[in-house]
């Protein structure tokens, strides 16, 4: 099998494996219990929130783990929405935000908030005029994301947030999921007040994330009880999940730059490579090196549908994603892919392959020669069923 579907999610690096085994068998004490073995687990939360708020360059206690992105993306927004509602009830975001927060913002619509969806040019970018000329005196925050889950495409996060440091009532969440531990965003450098992570996206665990919460902001929290991590998220802490993302997180410091510059140059080749045997391939999203995660690839076949093409793909070995995973069972076209200007016949004919740092070059051309072999036979029988 040649697992290319690293942006629904990655698999779990077997040193991160190793270290949550062994906290559950050896440290499963409870973090707030007053003896030992909850010292011990107390311990362990706060070396990996130092890793965290390091690799961040933040502190420790601005730091707050949850139960993944989602989680954290709804903590944000959310929060905000209710700890600043008296600043106002203008909110601005883009169209090609994740569900998690696009489908937050459409809640708060419905709860009577202005919502500002801002476009984005052909290639998936966002332009920070366009958010400086959306704010207004009721603006409360600007959520955007850093690399588009399904094209890649790397937001101008830096310049925008030096834009809203001229807006101090406005503030600034940025979901991170897809490039944190990859691709660096540094939250004071690009005056974000919420960052969003996950640690199933780079080699850790699934069903824990943090957010980032800059100091002297307070946020009301989704779940209410014991009052862990600072009141903002009660529940007893995922020992476990923590340790594993902070692992995941040293892992990707020690590796992420070789895993960058490889699959960058892995990409052009790819993409040269399909160019010259399907003619009919559409390249969606900023394949350039500062424009675009190397790590994404996001291809239309016109007329052919997605779903299709992921099957004929698997039946070569091949694990690709239709969209991106949170909605590849509906049959919708991507609404990504519509915001860039895709028809629906393009849009319902994409595919998306991501690189995780597990992959190898030989991965990807055994990826180009599949397609190469799939495409051409699909399109014939397209041809045929149309007759
Ligand atoms: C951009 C983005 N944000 C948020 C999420 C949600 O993260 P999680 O799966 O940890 O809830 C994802 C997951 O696909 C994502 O790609």
């Amino acid at each position: 099998m040649i697992y290319l579907d690293n942006s629904a999610t990655t698999q779990t690096d077997p040193e991160v494996a190793k270290v949550m085994a062994d906290v559950m068998v050896d440290v499963f004490g409870n973090p707030s219990s007053l003896h030992g073995l909850g010292v011990k687990a107390e311990r362990l939360v706060t070396g990996a929130r130092k890793v965290i708020a390091q690799a961040l360059n933040v502190s420790p206690e601005e730091i707050f783990f949850t139960s993944g992105g989602t989680e954290a993306n709804n903590l944000a927004i959310r929060g905000v929405t209710e700890e600043y509602a008296g600043r106002g009830k203008h909110l601005i975001t883009t169209e090609i935000e994740h569900p998690s927060v696009y489908e937050v913002f459409q809640y708060l619509e419905r709860k009577g908030w202005n919502v500002t969806y801002l476009p984005v040019d052909s290639q998936g970018r966002v332009n920070p005029d366009d958010v400086e000329r959306a704010i207004t005196e009721e603006t409360v925050l600007v959520s955007i994301m850093h690399v588009n889950n399904e094209i890649g495409t790397i937001q101008p996060i830096e310049e925008i947030g030096r834009r809203l440091e001229r807006y101090p009532k406005v503030l600034f969440h940025v979901d991170a999921v897809q490039s944190f531990g990859k691709i660096p965003l540094l939250p004071r450098q690009a005056k974000i007040d919420f960052l969003s992570a996950s640690g199933h996206k780079l080699h850790g665990p699934k069903g824990v994330g943090c957010l980032y919460i800059r100091k002297n902001l307070h946020l009301p929290p989704l779940l209410i009880g014991g009052g862990q991590e600072q009141g903002i998220r009660s529940g007893t802490e995922n020992v476990p999940g923590i340790v594993g993302m902070a692992k995941a997180v040293v892992l990707a410091r020690q590796k992420g730059d070789a895993f960058i510059r490889d699959s960058a140059n892995w990409k052009e080749a790819f993409l040269r490579q399909i160019q010259e045997r399907l003619s009919s391939v559409i390249i969606n999203g900023d394949v350039s090196r500062e424009g675009g995660a190397p790590y994404i690839i996001n291809l239309s076949f016109p007329f052919l549908k997605s779903e299709v093409i992921v099957h004929a793909l698997e039946k070569e070995g091949v694990y690709v994603s239709s969209k991106s995973a949170c909605s590849s069972k509906k049959e919708l076209p991507s609404r990504v892919l519509k915001a860039i200007g895709r028809s629906d016949e393009e849009a319902l004919g994409s595919i998306r392959i991501s690189l995780g740092r597990m992959n190898t070059e030989e991965d990807l051309m055994r990826c180009a020669d599949a397609l190469g072999k799939v495409i051409p036979m699909l399109q014939q029988v397209m041809k045929v069923h149309n007759r």
